[in-house]
């Protein structure tokens, strides 16, 4: 089965980020959100995203154009996904959310409509139960920022049917990603592996092994990491490392997953990164 039409639910973050490669490799995107002005920012952020692009003569302006008229707004799930070949649900980390998102999914999209979602830290399995087709269901895991990072991890279901990851790695490949296999346990491999080194970094500033900036440096200069792990969390959002974390441990039972204080407490007070201008950095 080729996918031509996409519907993406959610603009935030990773949603505008996916509609964005979507769009301009040449799929058509339907945007779906709760509400226009939520819709006009993603689509506000697409359009600066596209433009950065054409700056850095990464595409031209023909490019720009024939992306952002390739995306389509739609403020009703029932509307967005009526006649689309693959959903891919970004909407946050709330499993209340997830559910209400699902059922209208699942009752308004055709038969053949593959189900994927982003999700960072749910199940794919339980995911998948909430709708009457878990073999259409897979994880399609992006990376932030979306249309920089290569990697889609590719989340198998207890159930997900060996037709539905085939077509998901080649629609990936289309996206000029590279889709990596991984099945359905806590945190993925992405997220297992992450979180554990970002929950380690913040241990080091707690017990006063470095600051924050020299925990930063050492992991940049010494293991060549683009960003250093907390400044990374600062951009994830300590409330998603915080959730993540929390799932790692309960999936697990294991203590070695479980959050630093400092990273609950700062989460407590507010200071969640890059998106409310403090974390372990000022912005
Ligand atoms: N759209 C398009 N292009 C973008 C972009 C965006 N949103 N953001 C950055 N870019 C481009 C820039 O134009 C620039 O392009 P050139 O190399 O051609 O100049 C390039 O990306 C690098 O950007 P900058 O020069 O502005 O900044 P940088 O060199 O410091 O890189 C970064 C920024 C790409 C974010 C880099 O620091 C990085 O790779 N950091 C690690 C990111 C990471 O680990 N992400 C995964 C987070 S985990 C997650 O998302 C999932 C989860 O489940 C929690």
């Amino acid at each position: 089965m080729d996918i031509n039409k996409v519907a993406v639910i959610g603009g935030g973050t990773m949603g505008n980020g996916i509609a964005h490669v979507f769009a301009m490799n040449g799929f058509n995107v339907n945007l779906i959100e709760t509400r226009q002005e939520f819709a006009d920012r993603a689509i506000g952020t697409i359009t600066k995203n596209l433009d950065r692009m054409v700056a850095k003569d990464k595409i031209d302006e023909n490019k720009r154009n024939e992306s952002l008229s390739n995306i389509t707004v739609f403020l009703e799930v029932a509307d967005g996904v009526k006649d689309v070949d693959l959903v891919v649900e970004a909407v946050p980390e709330n499993l209340d959310i997830k559910k209400t998102v699902w059922a209208a999914v699942d009752k308004h999209a055709p038969g053949h409509t593959i189900l994927g979602s982003n999700t960072s830290s749910i199940s794919i399995t339980k995911l998948a139960a909430l709708t009457n087709r878990p073999e259409k269901f897979i994880g399609m895991h992006f990376f932030n920022p979306v249309p920089v990072m290569k990697l889609v991890e590719i989340v198998r279901g207890l159930e997900t049917d060996g037709a539905t990851y085939k077509v998901v790695e080649e629609t990936s490949k289309k996206l000029n990603k590279i889709p990596v296999p991984v099945n359905d346990f806590p945190g993925f491999v992405s997220n297992r592996v992450l979180m554990p080194m970002i929950n380690e970094a913040i241990f080091c500033v707690h017990e006063g092994v470095a600051t924050p900036e020299n925990v930063d440096e050492v992991m940049k200069l010494g293991m060549a990491h683009p960003m250093g792990p907390l400044r990374l969390a600062d951009f994830i959002g300590l409330d998603v490392c915080l959730d993540i974390l929390n799932v790692l441990y309960e999936g697990f039972k294991d203590s070695k997953y479980r959050p630093a204080p400092l990273l609950v407490k700062m989460v407590d007070a507010g200071k969640l990164g890059n998106k409310t201008g403090e974390g372990f950095y000022t912005y």
